[in-house]
């Protein structure tokens, strides 16, 4: 029997690696390093400094900044995404999501956000779906990011249940295998990259329903 949801946010709620990718190419343009969709697909699950150190060893610049650079192009990276995020609406939810978030909720089925992102709180505002969840890690408590379970684990323990009581849902890589690696049941939402090692993978959350995966 399973006990509560653990939910990544960006490609499973809501699609915003469009944004991630036009901000994180515009950053890697200006310093003469070339990225594209391909490369991207790392990116996903990946924190805002990790992500910006592969860009920069991507491009064989890993070291050619201070971290007082690095630091800087990160914040300005986050600036353009933000600016890219203010047009986001609950027309962004990813199809199914609010069905689903409103049947948990009306069963009493605690949910949590296990995000990397730190902008998490402003785009569930945004997209009209904070309230649904009970507990939302702070990804700056971290002292690691996806693919360790770290957030997973932490994620679970916010809403009082144990990992092997949880489902987790991820469209990362480095997500599923940080599910996996707490102990918990993992849901893939399959996007472009097929996902190895979770238990069941979705195109969308229209196909499930709450009292089944509740039986699992
Ligand atoms: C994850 C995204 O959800 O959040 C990554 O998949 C991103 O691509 C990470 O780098 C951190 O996001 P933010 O909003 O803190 O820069
Ligand atoms: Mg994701």
């Amino acid at each position: 029997m399973k006990k509560g949801f653990v939910f990544d946010l960006d490609g499973v709620i809501t699609d915003t690696a469009k944004f991630h990718y036009i901000a994180w190419k515009e950053l890697a343009d200006s310093i003469g390093i070339t990225i594209d969709l391909e490369f991207n697909e790392q990116l996903k699950g990946i924190s805002r400094m990790d992500s910006l150190d592969r860009i920069l060893a991507y491009g064989g610049k890993e070291n050619d900044y201070t971290k007082e650079q690095k630091e800087e192009m990160a914040a300005d990276k986050n600036a353009n995404y933000v600016k890219l995020l203010e047009d986001l609406t609950p027309d962004d939810q990813l199809p199914g999501v609010k069905a689903f978030l409103d049947e948990a909720r009306e069963k009493k089925v605690p949910c949590s956000l296990a995000s990397a992102s730190k902008n998490a709180p402003f785009i569930l505002k945004k997209l009209g779906v904070y309230d649904y969840f009970n507990a939302i890690v702070d990804p700056a408590t971290l002292k690691k990011g996806k693919p360790d379970p770290e957030i997973f684990v932490r994620a679970a323990e916010l809403i009082n249940i144990d990992p092997s009581e949880a489902i987790g849902f991820e469209d990362a890589q480095a997500g599923v295998e940080g599910i996996k690696g707490a102990g918990m049941y993992a849901i893939g939402v399959e996007g472009h990259e097929p996902l190895t090692q979770a238990d069941m993978t979705i195109k969308s959350f229209e196909e499930l329903n709450v009292s089944e995966l509740l039986e699992l």
